[in-house]
């Protein structure tokens, strides 16, 4: 098994072989089990550190890495740009260099769209130390590790042909990243699942990451199914992911303010695509109910949904620390 991951940027799960994935679920159930049992693991990077660089806000990713750093023996540093000179425009590799120089790995949140991929990109290519994604506009990594923990929990490690519906959904919040369901899209099909993904149409998915999981999903049997129907894409599912995400794709210019204009008026013509009681009786009747939060409630989702007895949104936001310490474990520490 090919294991020796120390080093290696973390950006986007397709840079990372199955294995080195499984390996990364080993790890993770591994520490989950340890931190149960209060077992220390702070021999694991102790005095190493991680500079952890948020362009937006966060509680699951910030927290999940600064707590997982200490029980892993190591310190965080939390910082946004305007406590660094990048407000002031540094350049990304003159960050990525004397970052590389002070500590141990580098994780970044920057999910600008159009921009935020690219910066991760630059400063990994300069940096000589492993950089981890928090979020970008197009990955976001380290959710999709959390999710497919949880569903391997619930229903098993063998996931083939398991029937997982990944819908859009409408939310009155800001016009969030294309990344969780593109992440989902792409790990969730390196398991042979049978993906559904629903939304309206001027909602879609970035289509060069849709082929790169259908190829996926042709090489481990699973597959890939497009819908604009949210009861057809909840008809006998046994996970539903409903969540809102920005119509960026479906206008001519997202930056203009035309543009910003056009998504709003996108958004308010499909605010019936909540998931609710009615919806959540279309899927199977053990179906799982997840999202990565924040949810809008009353939006995206009624609360008698979320608070209900199909939702694991708390298990599944749990793992975020689990899988979290896993990657930064075998990235910033590991066999040399
Ligand atoms: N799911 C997730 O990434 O949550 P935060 O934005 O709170 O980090």
């Amino acid at each position: 098994m090919d294991t020796i991951v120390r080093g290696k940027h973390f950006i986007t799960t397709q840079d990372w072989s199955k294995d080195e994935l499984d390996t990364v679920f080993e790890l993770s159930k591994e520490l989950k089990l340890r931190f149960a049992m209060d077992e220390p693991t702070d021999h694991l990077l102790r005095a190493k550190t991680i500079f952890m660089m948020f362009f937006e806000q966060s509680t699951r990713t910030r927290n999940s890495i600064e707590a997982g750093i200490t029980q892993l023996g190591g310190h965080a540093h939390d910082l946004t740009p305007d406590k660094m000179q990048i407000s002031h425009g540094e350049a990304a590799k003159d960050t990525a260099k004397v970052l590389s120089r002070f500590g141990h790995g580098i994780a970044i949140r920057n999910c600008f769209f159009g921009i935020g991929n690219k910066y991760l990109n630059e400063v990994a290519e300069h940096a000589e130390i492993p950089v981890i994604s928090m979020q970008d506009d197009i990955y976001h990594p380290l959710q999709g590790l959390a999710d497919l923990m949880t569903i391997r929990e619930k229903i098993g490690e063998d996931l083939r042909n398991v029937k997982v519906t990944v819908s859009w959904a409408y939310a009155m919040t800001h016009a969030k990243p294309l990344s969780v369901p593109q992440t989902q899209a792409l790990l969730f099909s390196r398991y042979g699942m049978d993906l559904t993904f629903a939304y309206p149409r001027e909602f879609p998915l970035m289509p060069e990451i849709m082929e790169q999981a259908r190829k996926n999903a042709e090489k481990s049997g699973g597959s890939i199914t497009i819908t604009h129907d949210m009861d057809e894409a909840f008809a006998g599912a046994q996970v539903v992911i409903p969540k809102n995400w920005g119509g960026f794709l479906g206008v001519e210019n997202p930056d203009s303010e035309e543009g910003k204009r056009e998504m709003k008026a996108n958004l308010e013509k499909h605010k019936d695509w909540i998931c609710d009681e009615r919806r959540m009786s279309l899927a199977d009747k053990d179906s799982l109910y997840m999202h990565a939060l924040p949810a809008d409630r009353g939006n995206e989702v009624t609360d008698a949904v979320i608070d209900g007895p199909h939702s694991i949104i708390y298990d599944e936001a749990e793992n975020r620390l689990h899988t979290a310490k896993a990657i930064m474990a075998l990235t910033m520490g590991g066999r040399p």
